[in-house]
């Protein structure tokens, strides 16, 4: 097997101690580079890295050689939180969006999570594959190397299955590392409208021994919001995943003050994401946790909503990671770079803060930092390469405009 040696990179970007598992607080600003460098790949890792004066005359095994011409070499994007299996788009909800509905509305005259849902029953586990991997493809394009998929348009146990079956498929045969969320509490199924405590309950004796049965999921995710799952329902629902060893992610946060980021951490959440609405309790109950804070920009910016406080966030120390949130009806994008370009713009977080948000805190929020997200000796070697840039504010900057010229997933162009 050959090796992959890029060589005549302008700067080298996001060499963090291989140790280092998150990035908090003023850590965040801190994204250590080398310009004039080259990285050597082998076996799907990184094998070494260095600066070009000291370029080794000798590889240790047969190399291809890339020349980077002066293009950024950064660790791919690790998009932490996606809904990208669905049967259809939304567009006709865009339209009522532009003439002043929200978000609320159009959910409560039937669009919404339950308009995808309906459409979702329909689809085949090879239609809902192929409309998704396409999404996926486009993603890695755009320089996604790890990804986490949510269910949540089933709301039946069999709808659900389905959907996690198809985040299986996506898993064994995409080259990226793919992680699955158990997401049945997206929203109340028509047929429970007035039987909230039936569809939970539905949900952990009915759902949760299946999807653990078949080893389908890898974390639990609950909407916890007015109008959607209590937290109550949250807390419930939350105890029933640990008994199946799932950790939760969670929808917190999203449209109000809900006590949801709370339960998130007495939970010990991997993450709690969104957070578009907190207050000085919601950054209290987080500073000392562990729990992630992932926050979704792209879905602010659709459905004209708040941005995250991502500045209280930060400087309460407490680690942010940044993910599109790529569903039909509050960001139709899967693109992290334009996900890093709003979090410079709309959070005003500087662009060192936002690609150690989109890079390893993102690994973090999927338990992959210790393989993904920066560049280190042994890592997985899911990078991209930039045209050449004279800085790397140019990224966040040139906002909508694609800077990735090549992408590497495992130690090889693809
Ligand atoms: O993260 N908030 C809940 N879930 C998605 C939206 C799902 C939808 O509208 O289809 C979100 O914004
Ligand atoms: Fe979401």
């Amino acid at each position: 097997m050959s090796g992959l040696l890029i060589i005549n990179i302008g700067a080298l970007v996001g060499i963090h101690d291989p140790e280092t598992r998150v990035l908090r607080g003023e850590q965040m600003q801190r994204l250590p580079m080398l310009e004039q460098a080259w990285i050597l790949c082998e076996d799907g890792k990184i094998a070494d890295f260095g600066r070009m004066e000291q370029l080794p005359q000798q590889m240790p095994t047969a190399v291809v050689t890339q020349d980077a011409r002066g293009g950024y070499v950064l660790p791919s994007w690790c998009d932490s939180h996606t809904h990208i299996v669905f049967a259809a788009t939304r567009e006709e909800e865009f339209e009522m969006k532009i003439q002043g509905k929200t978000y609320e509305d159009i959910a409560a005259a039937g669009g919404g999570i339950l308009n995808s849902s309906a459409k979702l029953q329909k689809a085949s586990v090879s239609e809902l594959y192929d409309s998704a991997g396409q999404r996926l493809t486009d993603m890695i394009r755009q320089g996604t190397g790890a990804v986490e998929i949510k269910s949540g348009y089933g709301l039946s146990t069999d709808s659900e299955l389905k959907m996690l079956k198809v985040i299986r498929k996506l898993k064994e045969t995409f080259q990226i590392p793919v992680k699955a969320t158990f997401l049945a509490a997206h929203a109340f199924p028509a047929a429970y409208k007035n039987n909230p405590e039936g569809y939970v309950k539905l949900i952990i004796e009915e759902m949760l021994p299946k999807i653990a049965d078949e080893a389908l999921a890898d974390y639990i995710d609950v909407f916890c919001e007015k109008g959607f799952f209590s937290v109550q329902d949250t807390d419930k629902l939350l105890s029933a995943g640990a008994n199946y060893g799932l950790k939760p992610k969670i929808h917190a946060n999203q449209l109000s003050v809900s006590g949801a980021v709370q339960i998130g951490v007495k939970h010990q959440a991997v993450s709690v994401d969104h957070l578009e609405v907190t207050d000085a309790e919601v950054l209290q109950s987080l500073k000392n946790s562990d729990t992630i804070a992932t926050l979704l920009p792209s879905c602010s910016f659709y459905i004209n909503i708040p941005f995250a406080d991502a500045r209280g966030l930060i400087n309460s120390a407490i680690p942010v990671a940044l993910a599109t949130d790529y569903n039909p009806g509050s960001s139709p994008s899967g693109n992290m770079n334009f996900v890093l370009s709003l979090a410079c713009i709309k959070l005003r977080m500087r662009p060192e803060e936002a690609i150690n948000a989109a890079t390893l805190n993102g690994a973090a929020a999927m338990e992959l930092s210790k393989e993904l997200g920066s560049i280190a000796k042994g890592k997985k070697a899911n990078l991209f390469i930039t045209r050449p840039m004279s800085s790397l504010a140019i990224l966040p900057y040139s906002f909508g405009q694609l800077q990735i010229e090549t992408i590497v997933l495992n130690g090889k162009i693809s």
